[in-house]
């Protein structure tokens, strides 16, 4: 009998690196569930189409609910009998310079980007610790590690994942489960084209490789981390950002 197909859940699943992340573990044979806030057809149509052909299902989903997540986490196990692989995606910028930083901004940022790791992880590890196999990533960004002018709520959310990622690594290490991060750099994705011209200008002339990155630099990342055999690497946070921040 050929082994069942690993289960994986993609948060922000149908956002720009998030369905490149769907399409590449639905290709290399993973069961995928793209959870994602917004939902209607339009968008549900060009995610079908990007999915190419791959049967990738959809949920809706608030991040920053965790009795929404529970209830996620619990039909995914209950429908497909397992959840193996937890991809946390879903990410937002509400940019502004501290002294003009509404509470809003704040909280929105916290909410989706940090809030949702704890709401997604603390429902699914307890299922993958007793399968005994689960992998967690979670995507963090470059500027988690550096900081950027007017992200003070991003960068605080962004450098907390990786805090937590090195945490839960280490309580499930003998469990057969791993944890990681990946910090992105400047991907070419609608976060990233939102940003002023100029400003995105600047920071892409300091890119040693000379461009923006694609959705699929982050998704094969992804693929080599949730890999059956890479059990080895736990806590770890993997930087895919064109040179732009080197560090050892
Ligand atoms: N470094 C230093 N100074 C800067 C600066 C920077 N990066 N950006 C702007 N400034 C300076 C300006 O030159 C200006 O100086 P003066 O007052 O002396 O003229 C001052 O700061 C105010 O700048 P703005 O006019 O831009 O201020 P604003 O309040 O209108 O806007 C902002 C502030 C919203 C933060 C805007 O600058 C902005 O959107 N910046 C982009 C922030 C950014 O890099 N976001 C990344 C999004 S992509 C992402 O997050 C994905 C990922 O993970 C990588």
């Amino acid at each position: 009998m050929p082994p069942s197909p690993r289960v994986a859940l993609v948060t922000g699943g149908i956002g720009g690196i998030g369905s490149a992340i769907c399409l590449q573990l639905a290709r290399q044979g993973c069961r995928v569930i793209a959870a994602d806030l917004v939902h209607d057809a339009a968008r549900a149509e060009a995610f079908g189409v990007a999915m190419q052909g791959q049967p990738v299902e959809t949920v809706a989903l608030d991040v920053g609910d965790y009795d929404a997540c529970a209830a996620v986490v619990q039909d995914v196990q209950a429908r497909h009998g397992a959840l193996d692989i937890l991809v946390n995606a879903a990410g937002i910028t509400r940019d502004g310079t501290l002294r003009k930083m509404q509470r809003a901004q704040w909280d929105d940022v916290i909410r989706v980007n940090l809030d949702s790791v704890f709401n997604l992880c603390r429902h699914a590890v307890e299922g993958m610790v007793g399968r005994g196999f689960g992998r967690i990533v979670n995507i963090s960004s470059v500027n988690g590690q550096t900081g950027q002018f007017g992200q003070t709520n991003y960068a605080a959310a962004k450098a907390g994942m990786h805090g937590f990622t090195m945490a839960l690594a280490r309580e499930v290490a003998r469990k057969g489960v791993t944890v990681n991060s990946i910090a992105p750099g400047y991907i070419d994705t609608p976060l990233v084209q939102a940003m002023p011209d100029a400003v995105r200008a600047d920071i892409v002339a300091t890119i040693p490789v000379g461009r923006t990155g694609v959705p699929d630099d982050i998704a094969r990342t992804v693929a080599f981390l949730v890999a059956d055999d890479a059990g080895y690497i736990t806590g770890a946070n993997l930087p895919v950002n064109g040179g732009l921040f080197m560090s050892f």
